[in-house]
């Protein structure tokens, strides 16, 4: 048994237990000139049925944030298990992440939704919360859809991927 860590200012350690809590991986996108951009997020969380709302965080640093905060509105790809390279690009500082990639523009906001994920979401931006070195921010759900219901969602977790299966 490892000594339980009562002050999280290890930061290694503090990466490594909340590495032990599984994620699905998004890719969380808006336009900026006219041009796709955008980043891996396995903090997608939903937040309200009635209106409905889902949210992510986002590093203060993130290149992708300011375009859209600039543009008000994103979209959510949720990858599917044979998007382990898609997550690996949408996750680099690579200035053309989206070189070579197929996507198609949200029905209402037009941000870029990545072909080949299992689901998609077309969002406004509504609330964006600082907390720490994270925004967290909240997105009011304009339209949504399944694509491809035959396909399992990739999972994240201690720093690896994985795939969902029923028990
Ligand atoms: C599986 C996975 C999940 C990630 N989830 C997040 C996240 O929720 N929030 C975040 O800010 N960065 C997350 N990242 C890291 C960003 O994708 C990474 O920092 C990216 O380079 C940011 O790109 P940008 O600066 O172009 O926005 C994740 C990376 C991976 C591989």
């Amino acid at each position: 048994m490892n000594e339980d860590v009562v002050v999280a200012d290890d930061a290694a350690r503090f990466r490594q237990i909340l590495g032990s809590f599984p994620t699905g991986v998004t890719v969380v996108t808006t336009l900026q000139d006219g041009r796709p951009v955008g980043m891996a997020a396995g903090s997608f969380f939903s937040v309200s049925l009635d209106p409905p709302l889902v949210g992510f965080c986002v590093m203060t640093t993130s290149n992708t944030w300011p375009a859209i905060e600039r543009s008000g509105s994103f979209g959510v790809s949720i990858l599917a298990d044979d998007q382990t390279e898609v997550c690996r690009r949408l996750a680099s500082k690579e200035p053309n992440k989206f070189d070579g990639l197929a996507w198609s523009a949200a029905p209402v906001t037009q941000s870029p939704l990545l072909d080949g994920a299992v689901a998609h979401l077309d969002c406004d931006l509504e609330q964006q919360h600082l907390a720490g070195d994270h925004w967290i921010v909240v997105g009011r759900v304009r339209s949504l859809n399944v694509h491809r219901d035959d396909a399992e969602p990739l999972v994240f977790c201690r720093g690896g991927f994985g795939r969902q299966s029923p028990l």
